[in-house]
């Protein structure tokens, strides 16, 4: 997902400008704001108002337009872009920016910038392989341009070789890898729990707990980041579903066991970090129940474990659980994950201060099948989540090498 962050596009003269279409039509879909700057020649291939349509911003063209608001445009660009885009790629602007001419919007926009700056060439294999075209990308790679290499195949011109735009999808899958890190889990499937069950005693109060769903979502928000597909399944909370993330709301822990049950076949990691109210109420009074004696006894019954159920049917899933303690924090949490089957368990203790329930901080210690234990120092949720998915993905590639 590229929320919050801007892409620039540099569109030059060429045949595969129209394919840039699909580039920016696919990173508005991942929430990218992206600007697009077309060179004169790029303008006669594909019209500006084709890119302002999908773009939804101005597109720029000119370098003495009047600017949309009162800022000098290249040099607001140049410094708004998280990165800059350059497809199709000429051998025109390549040999500009590597020979320090900065003319027009696009190349004084490059030539503006601290991001990173991406070049997609495109063109006539020949014009391609040329010494002098080699040599500036040899000479920008070396400054730190990045390029992506043009595919090879039956060329606009008739011709066969390299010099083919690569296909929009490579594009934009290469500008997320840039902008945002590590796509590491884009071929997983991640089930996550999160916040706290409600039981209800009537029709006015119920049974939960204090968990914010903080940790779970924030789980779910960095397995998304780094391309896994995330299901959330979450008790009632207060936090905004992360971009990209399916979330199923639901109250009891009842609702919470079918519709894990419902869905955790499809998914390669199980990560249970509800705080699922263990017991609930034997009946539940269908009005308020009224001030009568001094006592009032509720009776309660057990709740199906959700952990535990997938502990007898998670195959070679990665279930991963996670343990709120008050004392005796590890021997408890390893007797949990014996007893749930679990690949790994979370232990946190609950009373020390930035851990646990409603902190954006956690302390936490990841517990393995063997006995091993990593103790990591307090950190945010986000961090926290990472190293939890760094573990999960490290048993996946264990178990495929160990598989071959
Ligand atoms: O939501 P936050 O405010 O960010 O707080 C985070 C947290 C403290 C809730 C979280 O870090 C945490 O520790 N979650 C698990 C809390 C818990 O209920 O632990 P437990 O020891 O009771 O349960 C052990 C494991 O079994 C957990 O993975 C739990 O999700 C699972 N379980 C428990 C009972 C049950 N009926 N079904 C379950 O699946």
């Amino acid at each position: 997902m590229l929320e919050g962050k801007t892409v620039v596009i540099g569109v030059c003269g060429g045949i595969a400008a129209y394919k840039v279409v699909e580039v920016v039509s696919r990173l508005k879909k991942l929430y990218a704001d992206v600007n697009v700057i077309m060179t004169e020649n790029a303008a006669k291939f594909v019209t500006p108002l084709t890119f302002r349509s999908i773009s939804h911003n101005p597109v720029i063209t000119d370098m003495f337009d009047e600017p949309v608001k009162w800022e000098i445009q290249h040099i607001s660009l140049a410094t708004k872009a998280d990165i800059i885009v350059v497809a199709p790629a000429t051998a025109n602007i390549i040999g500009k920016v590597a020979n320090g001419i900065a003319d027009d919007m696009l190349s004084t926009t490059i030539m503006a910038t601290k991001a990173p700056v991406v070049f997609v060439p495109a063109m006539n294999t020949n014009m391609y392989e040329n010494p002098i075209v080699q040599e500036n990308i040899k000479k920008l790679t070396e400054l730190g341009y990045i390029f992506l290499e043009p595919e090879t195949g039956l060329m606009a011109c008739g011709t066969a070789g390299a010099g083919r735009l690569p296909e929009p999808s490579v594009i934009v899958e290469r500008v997320e890898e840039l902008v945002c890190g590590k796509r590491d889990l884009k071929d997983l499937k991640v089930l996550i729990t999160a916040g706290p069950t409600q039981e209800p005693i009537d029709p006015v109060r119920y049974i939960t707990n204090r968990s914010s769903g903080k940790m779970g979502y924030a789980i779910a928000a960095q397995a998304s980041k780094r391309g896994a597909q995330v299901k959330l399944i979450s008790g009632p909370v207060n936090i905004k579903t992360p971009v990209g993330v399916e979330n199923v709301a639901v109250k009891t822990a009842d609702e919470m066991f079918n519709e894990v049950m419902k869905s955790y076949e499809a998914f390669d990691i199980l990560i249970m970090v509800a705080a699922v109210a263990d017991y609930r109420c034997a009946q539940i009074a269908e009005k308020k129940i009224k001030k009568k004696g001094e006592n009032l006894n509720i009776e309660l019954i057990k709740n199906p474990d959700i952990a535990k159920e997938l502990g007898k049917v998670k195959g070679n899933r990665i279930l991963i659980g996670f343990s709120a303690e008050t004392n005796d924090l590890v021997n408890n949490a390893c007797e949990k994950l014996a007893a749930k089957n679990m690949d790994l368990i979370i232990a946190n203790d609950v009373t020390q201060e930035g851990a646990g329930f409603g902190t954006d901080t956690n302390i936490i210690k990841i517990i393995k099948r063997n006995g091993d234990i990593i103790d990591l120092p307090i950190m945010s949720k986000a961090e926290a989540g990472n190293k939890i998915l760094d573990e999960a993905l490290l048993i996946i590639n264990k178990n495929t090498v160990d598989n071959n």
